[in-house]
């Protein structure tokens, strides 16, 4: 079989987690009756700190969810230039919210609070758009997995907030995050006005993302996820999947970020300017192929034709993500998938 390191969302709900789905009760959460559903938005809410929790189909839809209640139609919001906010949304703040988005650069992700507040611009009317809220990704995806510094993050929250910018977490891995850097999950949550955390990436959830922040918020998010349709019925069906996930593999992310480190050294032993090991710190692993002579869909070809799969993101840039179900074994054969295709003339 494929060894499938597309993203940490091709994982298979486990034998357990279709018991726990199987077993759910559930209720019409279009009327706030799905105990599971419940449960699950006020667990993850108390675990970051918030108020009240709502759930979504996806992370795209929490984050639109969440902005939306932040910056009005005309008003702006920053990033960094390669989030998946800005970058892989489609377009959904400007298509649904009248949203303008600006952004700044950062090597790897990496949040620098002085580069974010350079280009912040708050009551800049009436001749240009002002800035309500800025938007920090944590781990970084296209950065590389990378995790944000909590002295950056808090720097930027503390003067974004002293100057009335709101600020919005995209932690659909902040689970890995936390288990690479030790910062807890409410020293991450108190410094965000609003937070997206997924359940179907790196804890193996089928479907299921939280939007995290006042009973206010929450309530305007409520009733914008109705409008937008995705209001859903017995849906702790989906929700007790979320509990499983997190009651059994936040810890066991450690695992995925040691197999993504292992590749991540031996394709640096043979092509080191792929990528550098050193940067490897969660579960995935970006391989910036300029100058190496192959392009991305080349390599990405090559591999899947030894029953390898990855992602080409870019013309040069390819990424591998670890997860819950790619095992030691697979790595070693990953390992010897990928020496073989990068050396292949
Ligand atoms: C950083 C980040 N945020 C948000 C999302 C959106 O999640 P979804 O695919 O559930 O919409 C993704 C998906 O890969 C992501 O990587």
């Amino acid at each position: 079989m494929a060894i499938d390191l597309r993203s940490d969302t091709v994982t298979q709900p486990s034998a357990a987690m279709r018991e726990a789905i199987a077993n759910a009760p559930v209720g019409d959460d279009v009327y706030g009756d799905d105990p599971t559903v419940n449960s699950l938005e006020e667990r993850v809410a108390a675990l970051f700190g918030h108020e009240a929790g709502l759930f979504c189909p996806t992370g795209s839809l929490a984050n639109q969810l969440a902005i939306r209640t932040l910056v009005k139609p005309g008003e702006e919001l920053l990033v960094e230039t390669r989030s998946h906010i800005v970058r892989a949304e489609l377009g959904a703040a400007a298509t649904f919210s009248g949203i303008t988005t600006r952004t700044w650069p950062a090597e790897d992700g990496l949040l620098s609070a002085a580069d974010a507040l350079a280009i912040a611009h708050e009551n800049a009317g009436p001749y240009l758009v002002s800035t309500k809220a800025i938007a920090v990704e944590n781990t970084h995806n296209f950065g590389g997995g990378t995790v944000q510094p909590i002295s950056e993050i808090e720097k930027l929250a503390t003067s974004a907030h002293a100057r009335g910018i709101a600020m919005h977490l995209d932690g659909a891995r902040i689970w890995n995050a936390h288990i690479a850097s030790g910062v807890s999950f409410t020293d991450y949550g108190k410094h965000f006005d609003t937070i997206s955390v997924c359940l179907s990436k790196g804890l193996g959830a089928p479907i299921g993302s939280i939007m995290l922040s006042t009973k206010n918020r929450v309530n305007e998010a409520r009733i914008w996820r109705k409008r937008y349709g995705a209001g859903m019925r017995q849906v702790g069906i989906i929700a007790a999947a979320g509990h499983y996930a997190l009651d059994n593999n936040i810890a066991r992310l450690v695992d995925d970020h040691a197999r993504a480190k292992k590749i991540a050294k031996a394709i640096a032993a043979i092509a080191p300017s792929l990528v550098d090991p050193a940067k490897v710190v969660t579960n995935i692993v970006g391989l910036e192929l300029s100058g190496l002579g192959i392009s991305a869909a080349e390599l990405t070809a090559r591999c899947k034709a030894e029953g390898l799969w990855i992602s080409a993101l870019g013309p040069h840039y390819a990424r591998l993500v670890t997860h819950l179900d790619f095992d030691d074994a697979q790595c070693d054969e990953a390992i010897e998938i990928l020496q073989r295709c990068l050396v292949a003339k």
